[in-house]
């Protein structure tokens, strides 16, 4: 019953909030969080199943000092886009693709983790509610943040004996600094993001807070990011804090492969498909940092950042610049086709986009 009523208030305030006109400068949005109107909370106990889950606004929310999430890390985050159409429609791109992600991170860090229809259903709720904030056509896109964590209390290392299931969402913009102009990157030589079966492969959350020191010293060395080597041999590709990598040479596309310690992103496997449908040939194997030396264009590919061009990249102090002083031919066309796939300015023919 409680649940009626907060969903009751919601829609009433949400009417009375969307004739309000949002003072956001859409023109610089960053990748910054914006506060939004509502947020999505499911809990799930013992048996496994998740509540039906309910709108609160947006907030700090109530945590035990000892739940599992703090404590022990046990968490997951997916990350998603909305696009608003030029006739005012919303798009999804893949949600179910994060759905599936989800439970496969899940079953890796021992949490249950909401059914594929739960998980698209609150995806679209939390967006609808929120639908003021999707950016005009053109300006930005709604970023969609699930979260999936042990709330439960713990004190010995143990799975939590509850978890929370929270989605909430923020306008932005381009991610990296300077918009679409490309990256510099450093290959990280004393760190590592991921090592054979550890979870690399999964969106945990502490795969990132890992990787935030050698950031932290390349962005204070003037680069954008850094781009990870395996932990085994330090000569394969893996990927960059945030992001997948692809190198091309002679229009061949190569990214690493998939193997348990790079993310499976969705943007990367959605650009596989779609250079493939541009005729180019695309290889998923281990790509050696040498490559990298002759390539004749790299890009990075993620949710967040879209498709990004490396305009150059330092190893063991020897910088690579590419010819791209702008975007190279391949990362160009790729972004393109994806970007007008996700905003509804191509027919979709894979059936990726879902209209609210
Ligand atoms: C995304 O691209 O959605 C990610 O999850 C990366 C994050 C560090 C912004």
């Amino acid at each position: 019953a409680s649940s009626t009523i907060r969903c009751e208030a919601t829609e009433a305030s949400v009417y009375r909030e969307t004739v309000e006109t949002i003072n956001l400068d859409w023109d610089n949005l960053g990748f910054g969080l914006v506060p939004t109107d509502h947020m999505y909370i499911s809990k799930c106990s013992q048996d496994g199943i998740f509540t039906k889950g309910e709108l609160l606004r947006y907030g700090p929310i109530e945590l035990s000092p000892s739940s599992g999430v703090l404590n022990y890390g046990q968490g997951l985050f997916e990350g998603l886009k909305a696009y608003k159409k030029e006739d005012g429609s919303i798009l999804l791109f893949r949600p179910h693709e994060n759905a599936l992600r989800m439970r496969m991170g899940a079953g890796r860090m021992c949490m249950p983790s909401p059914a594929v229809e739960q998980f698209v259903d609150a995806v679209k709720l939390t967006v609808l509610e929120n639908k003021r904030w999707v950016p005009p056509t053109g300006k930005g896109s709604l970023y969609i943040r699930p979260l999936l964590f042990g709330s439960g209390t713990v004190l010995g290392l143990a799975p939590a004996p509850e978890y929370t299931f929270l989605i909430f969402v923020s306008p932005v913009g381009n991610y990296f600094k300077g918009g679409l102009a490309p990256i510099n990157l450093v290959v990280e030589n004393e760190f590592h993001r991921a090592a054979p079966g550890g979870t690399g492969g999964v969106k945990t959350i502490g795969n990132y807070a890992s990787v935030l020191k050698a950031q932290k010293r390349a962005k204070e060395n003037g680069y954008s990011d850094v781009l990870y080597l395996d932990s085994v041999h330090k000569k394969y590709l893996e990927e960059v804090s945030s992001c997948n990598i692809f190198v091309v040479k002679n229009k061949i596309i190569s990214t690493p492969e998939i193997k348990g310690t790079i993310l499976p992103g969705i943007t990367r496997k959605s650009i596989i498909d779609v250079a493939r449908g541009q005729g180019y040939q695309v290889e998923e194997r281990l790509v050696s940092v040498e490559e990298l030396l002759d390539a004749d264009e790299v890009f990075c590919t993620g949710t967040a950042v879209v498709v990004s061009p490396v305009g150059s990249i330092t190893y063991l102090g020897r910088k690579v610049e590419y010819k791209n002083n702008g975007i190279g031919v391949v990362s160009q066309q790729v972004y393109s086709s994806l970007t007008s796939l996700q905003m509804g300015l191509t027919e979709d023919k894979m059936g990726w986009t879902m209209k609210l």
